[in-house]
């Protein structure tokens, strides 16, 4: 019998969105023993045979990226000494990546860094989702791919059927991202302009674009402190928009207090475990499934984004969440 070319472990940080991703591939989880020794190191053990073997490890760098990233730059170190033919990051929220360049004096460039640590440690290819930037990429000098989530939500804010729809980008950033969308919806787009403070604060000055009396949906890579779609909610309210729902891959949603400006819906996926906060979840599992699947039989990735492509047929909806 010959075994099966390619396994799929999981890191500690999101084992659900791991389990699942198997699962869609008619796979389990491989078998990794875990222990954190007293003065906080990580101790890892896999515990299967994978010689020879092209290994996915997927790992959320969210909610706790310090103790991810370790646990897996551990795990890629352990899998390479065991002679695993290559190792796969799988990273569904790649964190440290708004630092991305160096904007003002002694700062550092920590998307690069993370790059660095990962290829350092023996990885052989990352599949990630909605970098923060594209140009990340370029910080490997192996091969990256960055699935989309925006085929997924858009189908999501299209079966809600939502009247008098335009897309609010929550800042000039966004702008790209949001465009895609409002061509995909076909409907309008607006602009917040805001100013970031700090880590914590934002600032807003204008809203170009007319919202009055429409249903809004805010778009965003992501959404962490949710200060950013706060802001822009409060602002399109003050502009008259009738509804404000949001839209992001990544829902760290650190922050509360979404009912209390209007937000009345937060749709998101999961590439990033559940916390505290409300939000409506669909599963990017089975295109991540889809994405294994293409890198272990050598096809295009980008195929799956074709028009008619079955992956956008196969995604699922999860129920509301509050944990
Ligand atoms: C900014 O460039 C990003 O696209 C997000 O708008 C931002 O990171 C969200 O952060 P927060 O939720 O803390 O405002």
């Amino acid at each position: 019998m010959i075994e099966c070319p390619f396994a799929i472990f999981s890191g500690s940080s999101h084992e659900d969105l791991a389990r699942r991703i198997a699962a869609d591939l008619g796979t389990s989880l491989g078998s990794v023993f875990r222990e954190t020794f007293p003065d906080g190191e990580i101790g890892i053990q896999i515990q299967e045979n994978v010689r020879g073997k092209d290994v996915f490890i997927v790992q959320s760098l969210a909610r706790n990226p310090n103790r991810n990233l370790m646990e897996l730059l551990i795990m890629v170190d352990a899998l390479k000494r065991a002679s695993a033919r290559s190792v796969i990051a799988v990273l569904p929220y790649f964190a440290y990546a708004r630092q991305d360049r160096k904007d003002k004096g002694r700062v550092p460039i920590t998307a690069r860094l993370v790059a660095n640590l990962l290829e350092k440690a023996g990885v052989a290819r990352v599949l990630t989702m909605d970098l923060h930037t594209e140009q990340i990429q370029g910080f490997f000098d192996i091969p990256v791919d960055n699935l989309y989530a925006r085929p997924i939500l858009v189908r999501t804010l299209q079966e809600k059927k939502v009247e008098n729809l335009i897309v609010v980008s929550p800042d000039v950033g966004s702008n790209k991202l949001a465009r895609k969308f409002a061509e995909d919806l076909d409907v309008g787009l607006a602009i917040v302009d805001k100013r970031r403070i700090d880590s914590r604060r934002v600032d807003v000055h204008a809203l170009i674009g007319d919202v009055e009396g429409r249903n809004v949906v805010l778009v965003d890579d992501m959404c962490s402190t949710g200060s950013t779609l706060k802001l822009a909610a409060q602002v399109c309210r003050e502009y008259g928009a009738k509804s404000v729902r949001a839209a992001v891959t990544h829902a760290l949603l650190l922050g509360g207090g979404f009912e209390e400006v209007g937000i009345e819906e937060i749709i998101a996926t999961d590439t990033v475990a559940p916390g505290s906060q409300r939000a409506t979840i669909v599963s990017v599992a089975p295109l991540f499934a889809q994405a294994i699947g293409c890198v272990v039989a050598a096809r295009s990735i980008s195929s799956l984004y074709a028009p008619k492509s079955k992956v956008m047929d196969g995604y699922e909806k999860i129920d509301n969440f509050s944990a």
